[in-house]
Formats: C-alpha cells, structure tokens, sequence
C-alpha cells in the first residue's frame, strides 16, 4: 500500500505545482470528561499516507528542492505510549510512511515556514479544527507581511478538496478490494439478523448480532450507528435507539454497514418480523422494490448522477398514485414535491472511506456530475408513512392502513466501464426471499 499512497501524493503534488499543501491530522473526540472516543484518521490525510496516528501534520512541497513530502509527528515517549498506545516516531515516519523529512509536531510553528516561503499558494482544508485553521492564517498573515523582503510566498490560500476529492471519487483495485471486504462482513451480518429476527426479540439484541459479526471478520466496527427500527421506529430516519421489543406483523428496518481498513459499506433491508408480509407493507415494499431495481439500472457510464434519484421518484410516486395515497398527474407531483412527506431523503451518496464520500455531486445547476467506472454509490429508495404527516390540502388523508409503515431498500453499486455491479447483492431482497 505504500507504493500506492506515494503515487497519490505524485498525483496531488502534480497538480499543485509551486504550491504547498497541508494536510491535518483528525482531533482527538472527547466521548465524556475526560473519556476519548476511539480515535480514527481523517480521510484526506489516511488517503495521502496511511498514517493513523493524532497530532501530526503532512506537508506536500513539490517545488522544495529535497523534502517534498514532510510528516510532523508525535515523537517517542516510553511513559506516554505506556498509556496511550505505540507511536511511530521521527525515524518510522521516514523509514515506514516514506517522509523525506520528519520532526516532532511541536516543531511545526518554526519548520513549517521554510516549506511555505517559496510557494505560489498554500493548499489547505479549512475544517474543523479552528485552533488549526488559526495557526494556518497566521503563517500566511506572517508571510504576507514578509513578502517585500523575499518577493516569493503564497498568495491564496486554496481548498485542497477540489483536487483531492475528486482523486478519491474514483476508486483504485487496491481500494474496491476493501470495499468489497466491506461489504462481504455487512452481507454476512444481515444474513444473520435475518435469520435470528422473531417476534418478541429485542432490536439491540438484533443489533449486537450484526456488530459482533462486524467484529469477529476483523472489521473495526459499524460505519456508522446502526439503525435497527422496528414497526413505526422505520418512519424515523436515523433512529438508532434500537430499544423496542419487536411484534408479530410488524417490519423491521435495519440500516447497518461495516467499517473495513477504513473503507466502509451501507446496506438496508426491511423484512417482516414474523416472516410474512401484510397485503399493505408487502404493497408498499414491491413499489420501493421497483424503484431501487429501476434505479440501479440507471447506474451506468455516461448516465448523470441525477437520474438515478430522478428515477426512484418516478417510479415511488407512480406507486403512490396507483395506491391513491396521491391524486393527480405524476410529472405535476413531482414537480411540486408532493412525494415528499413520503421519500424526504435522497436515493443515493457516494461511498468510500467517508460513508458520505466526498466528490461533488453536480457542477452547478446545469451540468449534471456524469457517472464513471470506479465510482461507488449508494442506491436507497425509501417510503415512510409517517404518523401525523399533514398532507398538502389537495391530497385526501392516507388510509390509516397504510400508516406507520416505513420501507428502506439500499445496495452499493460500483460503475463499471459496461454498467455497474452490486457489491452488496447477498443479502436477499425479493418478496419470497425475505419471507419466510
Ligand atoms: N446509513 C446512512 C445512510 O444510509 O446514508
Ligand atoms: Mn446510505
Ligand atoms: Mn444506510
């Protein structure tokens, strides 16, 4: 992998030419009081090097004539590594992560402005981190000042995203094989869920299932909070509570991806809790179904990003009107967004090392983002006939039978150079596959 990390940052270094570009290492979380959440990279920066320690800073100086790529890193310690863990070091840092040059992260304030004074620009993320953003504006504030002197320095300041994210939006062989891991563990675990799910089971006892197979197949863990949404718990987008004791006739809704070498999946299946569908749910699941199949096929080369969410409304709003929970002419309803109390969320994202993956989803309002192999996505269509949803005054109140139902269907599709391929299919979806 080092070889790949090296030519990610050759890919980035030539696109910035006489600038300089920094990159942050995440912060540390704090979970309560002094209680730390498990401490995970920032992906820009895991991207650019493989590095997942805190406290370190990458910098990339193409123009400088030895030490192109720079890490800032937590130095040595016996007594803290006793507590916090291994750290690499100064030496490691060159040795095993291939930095030219390494210093001591206390070091930054009086090295880094040798890697910044003779730079057209300064390539850097303005995050989160705004003690960071700050030290950053300040040596650019400094080198500014300083200008007249050396009659070289940045002169901007550039978001580096623009040309890292679109590096990452296309995925290479090395990272689709952890993709694919990703996904085999998830698969793996809603297989499982599927066939322990019964009536009178709780869903954290659903939940703990799933992430233990996440666990015991060497993932490090959910790739987000599982969502495992019993009954009416499914009109909820993001419960995550996952507390209720699960009925007979009920669906039950999970949402739940694993993390692998830090590359992530994200599958959804509803099935019915006690094996059999109601004519109302099982209605409703053929439609979401359909949509998510129609969707997918959309995923092709050369198809926009668009139309696979355009699609999923077409066909869920079609659905809708066959069931007269809608009236009217379907290309009026979708322009006026009546399927919305219904489907409020998008149907898919890009995913990779970020569940939400970076890349930008349209180049402006008139031109659509094109769909290109190696780009990974996800596809989730919904339907959610939530309690309480006041309808537009046009539309008739829904049948109580249909309400508090709630419907996810979510694969991840990669874009391949002749259509797409399902990465999360083993897990079944068809009505008599979910049945049981
Ligand atoms: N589980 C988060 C999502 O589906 O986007
Ligand atoms: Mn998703
Ligand atoms: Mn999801």
């Amino acid at each position: 992998m080092q070889i790949e990390y090296r030519q990610r940052r050759e890919q980035l270094m030539a696109k910035i030419g006489n600038g300089t570009a920094i990159f942050r290492s995440a912060p540390m979380a704090v979970m309560h009081n002094d209680v730390e959440y498990v401490y995970r990279q920032d992906s820009d920066f895991f991207y650019l090097t493989g590095f997942n320690e805190p406290q370190a800073v990458a910098v990339l100086a193409p123009h400088h004539a030895e030490h192109r790529f720079v890490l800032f890193v937590q130095p040595k310690d016996r007594e803290k590594e006793v507590w916090s863990g291994y750290r690499c070091g100064i030496d490691a840092a060159k040795e095993i992560y291939g930095a030219d040059e390494a210093y001591p992260i206390h070091e930054l304030d009086e090295k880094l402005p040798q890697y910044l004074e003779k730079a057209d620009r300064i390539y850097y993320h303005l995050g989160r981190d705004r003690a960071f953003n700050d030290t950053i504006l300040g040596h650019y504030q400094r080198l500014l000042q300083t200008y007249p002197k050396r009659g070289t320095g940045p002169v901007a300041i550039e978001d580096t995203g623009t040309i890292i994210h679109s590096m990452r939006l296309i995925k290479s062989q090395a990272e689709l094989e952890l993709m694919r891991q990703a996904a085999a563990i998830a698969i793996e675990a809603h297989n499982h869920a599927q066939e322990i799910t019964a009536p009178g089971r709780y869903e954290y006892e659903i939940q703990a299932e799933i992430e233990r197979i996440f666990r015991v197949r060497g993932g490090m863990g959910p790739a987000y909070p599982s969502i495992v949404a019993s009954g009416v718990n499914a009109c909820v987008l993001h419960y995550i509570e996952n507390e209720r004791q699960m009925q007979d006739g009920e669906l039950l809704l999970i949402d739940a991806g694993c993390a692998y070498g830090y590359y992530n999946s994200d599958i959804t299946r509803t099935f019915p809790v006690g094996g059999k569908f109601t004519p109302e749910q099982k209605t409703l699941y053929e439609i979401v179904l359909e949509a998510q199949k129609q969707a997918i096929a959309q995923v092709q080369p050369g198809n926009s990003f668009k139309s696979v969410h355009d699609t999923a409304v077409r066909v869920l709003t079609e659905g809708l009107v066959e069931l007269g929970i809608l009236q009217g002419e379907i290309d009026k309803l979708i322009e006026e967004d009546k399927y919305k109390p219904y489907y409020m969320h998008r149907t898919s994202h890009w995913l990779g090392l970020d569940v939400h993956d970076v890349g930008v989803y349209q180049h402006g309002e008139d031109k659509p983002q094109i769909l290109q192999p190696g780009q990974i996505l996800t596809v989730e269509p919904g339907l959610y006939i939530v309690p309480d949803t006041k309808l537009a005054e046009d539309q008739p109140e829904t049948h109580p039978r249909w309400v508090g139902i709630g419907i996810r269907i979510e694969d991840d599709v990669l874009v391949t150079p002749n259509g797409h391929e399902v990465l999360t299919a083993g897990v079944p979806k068809e009505v008599d596959e979910v049945e049981r």
